[in-house]
């Protein structure tokens, strides 16, 4: 029941996403809305949320399908309780190869001053920090929870502290919201070895009210900066990557364009996501995920779990970025679409 396995287009598996829970503490507007998000919005209750003796169970059988890399997301992650539990327990696994997987994290950076160090010693081995600008009332009107700017740094300074690198922080470009800190966040981060990644703001979910409009897209983005600090392009490090990876001609590190909207990246897409109550989806814009969590509480074995998990990715024909604006690309899941906060990125 284990071994490699590739998709319908042939695509391997080869990252897992855990999202660990639905909640946040910022309200980002092309994320969780205020208006939907507010106080009567359901969060999953508690008994539906996987274990993580459940979760770890689960990234095994994956693992014994060829994944290499497993990101905890959120939501935000770090809200989740003993998260560090997860992490020891995660990092005890191992790749068919035999090798610890790469395992990292995404998180707002809001508790990250906090927990770096005791998530370094459970054996995370890096994070990616999602910051909009350095200027502090941009940054606090993009969170939509007036949360300083200057906190979210520490968080930066206290992970790569701790050892948690290379850190990539990730800049989500709405245009006419963060366009004029492109420049500013560039020359922050330019030769510290820190990753700065620019995100086309996307369609996911159904509640951002996303317009296209809102997009800046990343040749644009690059030709900016390029303005001032011309760029070469890097080889991708490994393949289905998601960011298009660019170097400082001076030699000041490296940039990424995450450029979902402009230039799709499904044809090595070899992601798949777990949401935090046990579902797994295939696609950051479907609209329907596979319960695997009946299955664990309803005693099957692991071959069973295994088997399961073999048939889902075999089946998997998705590749909605490609799609996106084509008839095609609404009609898969009647239009409905997975929540960013509940699936992670
Ligand atoms: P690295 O391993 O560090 O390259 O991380 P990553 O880029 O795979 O993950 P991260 O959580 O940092 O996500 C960066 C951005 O890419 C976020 O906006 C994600 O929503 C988006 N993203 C990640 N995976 C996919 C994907 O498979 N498809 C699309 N369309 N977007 C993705
Ligand atoms: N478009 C692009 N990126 C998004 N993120 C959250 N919502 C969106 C969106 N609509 C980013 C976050 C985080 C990552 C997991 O996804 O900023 O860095
Ligand atoms: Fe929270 Fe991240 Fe969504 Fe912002 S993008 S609301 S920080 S989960
Ligand atoms: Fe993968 Fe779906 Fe993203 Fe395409 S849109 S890269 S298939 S997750």
């Amino acid at each position: 029941a284990t071994g490699l396995v590739a998709d319908a287009r042939g695509r391997p598996l080869r990252d897992l996403r855990i999202s660990v829970t639905d909640r946040c503490n910022f309200r980002c507007s092309y994320c969780m809305p205020k208006e939907v998000f507010d106080k009567n919005y359901q969060y999953l209750p508690h008994a539906s949320l996987l274990s993580f003796e459940e979760i770890t169970r689960v990234a095994r059988q994956f693992l014994a399908h060829g994944v290499r890399k497993i990101r905890l997301t959120g939501g935000e992650p770090l809200l989740r309780k003993n998260i560090e539990i997860l992490v020891s327990q995660l990092a005890g696994l191992r790749t068919v190869e035999g090798t610890p997987p790469e395992l990292t994290l995404t998180t707002n950076g809001s508790l990250l001053a906090r927990k770096a160090r005791s998530l370094k010693e459970a054996g995370l081995q890096r994070v990616t920090v999602s910051l909009d600008g350095l200027d502090d009332a941009v940054f606090r009107r993009m969170n939509d929870v007036d949360f300083p700017v200057a906190e979210v740094l520490e968080g930066i300074a206290a992970a790569r502290e701790a050892g948690l690198g290379p850190i990539k922080v990730n800049m989500v470009v709405k245009r006419g919201t963060n366009e004029h800190e492109i420049l500013p966040m560039a020359r922050h981060f330019r030769g510290t070895g820190i990753v700065l990644r620019f995100i086309e703001y996307m369609d996911v979910g159904a509640t951002n009210g996303w317009r296209m409009d809102e997009v800046m897209p990343s040749a644009e983005v690059r030709a900016r900066l390029a303005a001032e600090f011309p760029l070469a392009q890097l080889e991708a490090s490994a393949p289905g990557e998601t960011a298009e990876r660019w170097g400082y001609a001076d030699g000041a590190g490296e940039v990424g364009f995450i450029s979902s909207v402009t230039q799709a990246f499904c044809g090595d897409c070899n992601r798949a996501r777990l949401s935090t109550e046990g579902k797994v989806y295939l696609c950051l814009f479907a609209g329907n995920g596979y319960d695997l969590r009946s299955l664990l509480r309803g005693g099957a074995t692991d071959e069973e779990l295994a088997s399961a998990i073999g048939h889902i990715w075999q089946g998997r024909d998705d590749h909605y970025s490609e799609l996106r604006g084509t008839m095609a690309a609404d009609t898969g899941s009647g239009g409905r679409r997975v929540e960013m906060s509940y699936i992670g990125g």
